[in-house]
């Protein structure tokens, strides 16, 4: 571990078939008026909303609705929900969804009482908020995006082409999270294996980055190692608690800062995803199943040694006697044949993106210096149209 670091995660998690039942300690910590925002539905046709209202009741809150949060959240509702949460004088948003739902909240919380427009103070210039925060309960219903445990909240403005990711801190974190992984088995399969993709993702963006023997990179082969096992139980029978509970747990370990600690990370396939989903909106974890290949193909020369570790280390491919680019080379082979296996996006094209495309994808791609090679414009043109 070369870096200095702080650790600290505020966030109190509830976790297991009787997680809701904490529910009444927690909101018993809160004012009176609580703004309980969801997606587009889900949890009124799953039951979770029924369970969550019966709890509000019992608790004797006052319900603010504020339903309708789309995947990939807009500016527009953010403001929005800000202006709701700032007109009721909100004691605690209530996020009850995937992690749109948790960063759309996160983002209300610190924008109801600002005086700035939000997204240029924390989305363009990512400041820090200055103002009042309301605080975040969130009742996770889908794994993935970590949100539940982190200060991340992505936001899209698609009048601009541009979605961006702002990292709050520990303020700004939920100050509990419920998370039952039964709640997650009326997700569609679609979303689900998104999620587990997006999972994978996270611990890669900090795993292929750096060159010591990490004790964070030893946390990551695990979480990885658990991923691949549950993500091919769930896959086989998407009712099976112990696969569902091992890829919620591994989801909120994957981005609660853990396995970033005392070591540089990279976040470039975020970078191209998020460009992605800025101008087709389509689903997180395709955008970033979509790229990863041509990207870490791309990148390997770069950082072989730790390539050729993911393939010894993750997938168990042999080394003995082989060169480090062969053995790495069929570290990121088994890695694709688990991406068809799991039935994740291969290509931008079945998200939409065109040939045309890609000048304004390549426009919107942040380019970051934690990885192996940092791109130029022509390196992301070149991914781009190899993921096409
Ligand atoms: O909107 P509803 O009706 O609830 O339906 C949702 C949505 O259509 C559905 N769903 C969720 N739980 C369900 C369910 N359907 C049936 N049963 C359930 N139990 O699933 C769909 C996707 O939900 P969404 O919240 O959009 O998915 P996810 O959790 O993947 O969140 C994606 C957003 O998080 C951002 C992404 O960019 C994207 O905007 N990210 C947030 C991060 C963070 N906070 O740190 C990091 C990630 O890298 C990511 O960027
Ligand atoms: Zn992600």
């Amino acid at each position: 571990m070369k870096g200095n670091f702080t650790f600290c995660n505020p966030t109190r998690l509830h976790f297991g078939t009787d997680a809701m039942s904490a529910l009444a300690k927690e909101l018993a910590n809160f004012g009176p008026t609580v703004m309980l925002s969801y997606g587009g539905g889900s949890i009124k046709r799953n039951g979770i909303y029924d369970q969550v209202a019966a709890a509000l009741a019992a608790a004797g809150k006052t319900v603010v609705e504020d339903g309708g949060v789309m995947p990939n959240p807009t500016v527009e509702k953010l403001r929005e929900g800000a202006a709701k949460a700032k007109a009721c004088n909100a004691d605690l948003i209530l996020a009850v969804g995937g992690g749109s739902t948790i960063d759309y909240a996160k983002a209300v919380s610190v924008s109801a009482w600002c005086d700035e427009d939000p997204w240029e103070k924390y989305f363009i210039r990512f400041e820090e908020p200055s103002c009042r925060i309301v605080p975040v309960g969130a009742i996770l219903t889908m794994a993935g995006t970590g949100s539940e445990m982190n200060g991340g909240s992505v936001i899209s403005n698609h009048a601009a082409g541009l979605k961006i990711g702002k990292v709050f801190g520990p303020d700004v974190f939920p100050k509990f999270s419920i998370l039952n992984p039964e709640f997650t088995f009326t997700v569609p399969r679609r979303h689900m294996v998104a999620g587990i993709f997006d999972v994978m993702s996270h611990i890669l963006e900090q795993y292929f980055s750096g060159d010591d023997d990490s004790t964070s990179d030893y946390i990551a082969e695990g979480l990885m190692r658990s991923l691949v096992a549950s993500s091919r139980a769930a896959v086989a029978n998407a009712q099976d608690y112990e696969a569902r509970s091992n890829i919620m747990w591994t989801a909120t370990w994957a981005l609660n800062t853990l396995i970033a600690m005392g070591k540089p990370t990279d976040w470039e396939v975020h970078m191209l995803g998020q460009a992605v989903g800025a101008i087709t909106d389509a689903t997180h974890g395709m955008t970033l199943s979509a790229v990863s290949l041509p990207y870490y193909r791309h990148i390997m020369p770069y950082g072989l040694k730790k390539f050729a570790r993911f393939a010894e280390n993750v997938w168990g491919v042999a080394s003995a006697g082989r060169s480090p680019e062969a053995v790495a080379a069929d570290g990121l082979a088994a890695f694709e044949a688990w991406m068809r296996e799991i039935g994740v996006a291969m290509s931008i094209s079945e998200l939409g993106a065109t040939e045309e495309m890609l000048p304004k994808i390549a426009d919107a791609t942040f380019i970051l210096t934690g990885g192996y090679k940092t791109l130029t414009r022509d390196d992301v043109l070149s991914i781009l149209r190899k993921s096409l």
